[in-house]
């Protein structure tokens, strides 16, 4: 999209979106202006109550995103100074995630569209998690930004690096909503390889900051773990570092000794680290990126940041760590890019619990 386009529709005014996201296990609404700026954003998080589980309980998340959908709606609003009248569209997850889930949010947006009379857009996650990077705090969240990371706009060509609980994908950027995907995990995402040791380490839930916490107290060089870099692709593979991990743990069991579960959890953290950075840095340097964009649950992970910022030769863009898991602030922002090409999709769409990035 041009700028021409934008400032075209920035003289009507500016535009409200409210976003929905209920994917998997997170109850969010958020009211963004343009795309950029955060007017509200509300997450209810469901970590708690699956905790239990040691993962997401597909029929428990859908029954609390039952009882959170609307007063977290009601609340976005509010925070926002806005009543739905005030607003300009209404956007919401499509897919992926789970399919018990996502119909909630689905539904609670196709009744507000319904009764305002507003556009209804329906958002791929992935894309949403990409566009957190357009996301700009107000002033008084400013505090939120990482140290020597400016929140300036991000500029095309770019390589997004989508690290997340269920998906990792390697994308060019040439313009807005345009992608080109270069690879993706070819078994486990990056968040998944991290739930799963954090379970083989006897971690709490959700992994991620658990192996982080305790990596922070490890050595990563003790354990040799493997690096799968697929040469001649921009695919990935965390399958075989989990086995890996894995025989450690049974080899060091049967010597009875105790878990040494920080250097375990720091050589792994390196291994995922490593090849994250080091393949989306590749990509950036072949098609001549002007940036680089982070983006997904896993970006929240210190090490990646910190690597990531440290062996760049171009700007890397890693949103606040609140904008990094799932929020409906990234859903709004997708979807102002939508609706500026006048995206209104009908009340009778369906959820999507299996799109593919590469249908986009
Ligand atoms: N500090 C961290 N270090 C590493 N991983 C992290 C960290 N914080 C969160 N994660 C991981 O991020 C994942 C959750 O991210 P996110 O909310 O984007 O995933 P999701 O929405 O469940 O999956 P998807 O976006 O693929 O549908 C989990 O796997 C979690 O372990
Ligand atoms: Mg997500």
């Amino acid at each position: 999209m041009t700028d021409s386009a934008s400032t075209a529709a920035s003289s009507f005014g500016p535009a409200r979106i409210l976003g929905i996201e209920t994917s998997c296990d997170e109850t969010a609404a958020a009211v963004v202006e343009d795309g950029r700026v955060i007017l509200s954003n509300e997450v209810a998080s469901q970590v708690d109550l699956h905790a239990r589980f040691g993962g997401v309980f597909p029929e428990v998340a859908s029954r609390q995103h039952i009882r959170t959908i609307f007063p977290i709606c009601e609340i976005a609003l509010q925070q926002a100074h806005l009543e739905l009248d005030e607003l300009d569209a209404i956007a919401v997850t499509r897919g992926p995630g789970l399919p018990g889930s996502l119909v909630i949010g689905i539904n609670m947006a196709k009744g507000l569209a319904l009764s305002s009379g507003l556009p209804l857009i329906g958002i791929h996650h992935l894309e949403a998690h990409i566009y957190s990077a357009w996301l700009q705090w107000r002033p008084h969240n400013l505090s939120a930004e990482p140290a020597g990371v400016t929140p300036s706009e991000p500029r095309f060509p770019l390589i997004a690096l989508i690290v997340s609980g269920g998906h990792t994908e390697l994308v060019l950027m040439h313009d807005h909503l345009t992608y080109q995907r270069l690879g993706g995990t070819l078994d486990d995402a990056a968040g998944e390889a991290f739930d799963k040791v954090a379970r083989l380490l006897r971690l709490s839930y959700p992994g991620g900051p658990a192996i982080q916490a305790a990596a922070a107290r490890g050595d990563p060089r003790r354990f040799a773990f493997p690096r799968a870099w697929l040469e001649d692709t921009w695919n990935f593979s965390f399958s075989g570092l989990k086995t890996a991990v894995l025989r450690e743990v049974r080899r060091l069991q049967e010597t009875r000794t105790e878990l040494p579960v920080a250097d375990l959890a720091a050589s792994f953290q390196a291994a995922v680290v490593e090849v994250l950075v080091g393949k989306t840095l590749q990509a950036a340097q072949t098609f001549n990126a002007n940036q680089v964009l982070v983006a997904g649950g896993v970006s929240a992970n210190q090490a990646l940041r910190e690597t990531f910022h440290a062996q760049a030769g171009c700007p890397v863009h890693i949103p606040p760590i609140a904008l990094c898991t799932d929020n409906a602030a990234m859903i709004a922002s997708a979807a102002y890019f939508r609706f500026l090409r006048g995206q209104n999709d009908p009340l009778t769409f369906d959820a999507l619990p299996n799109w593919p990035f590469h249908e986009l």
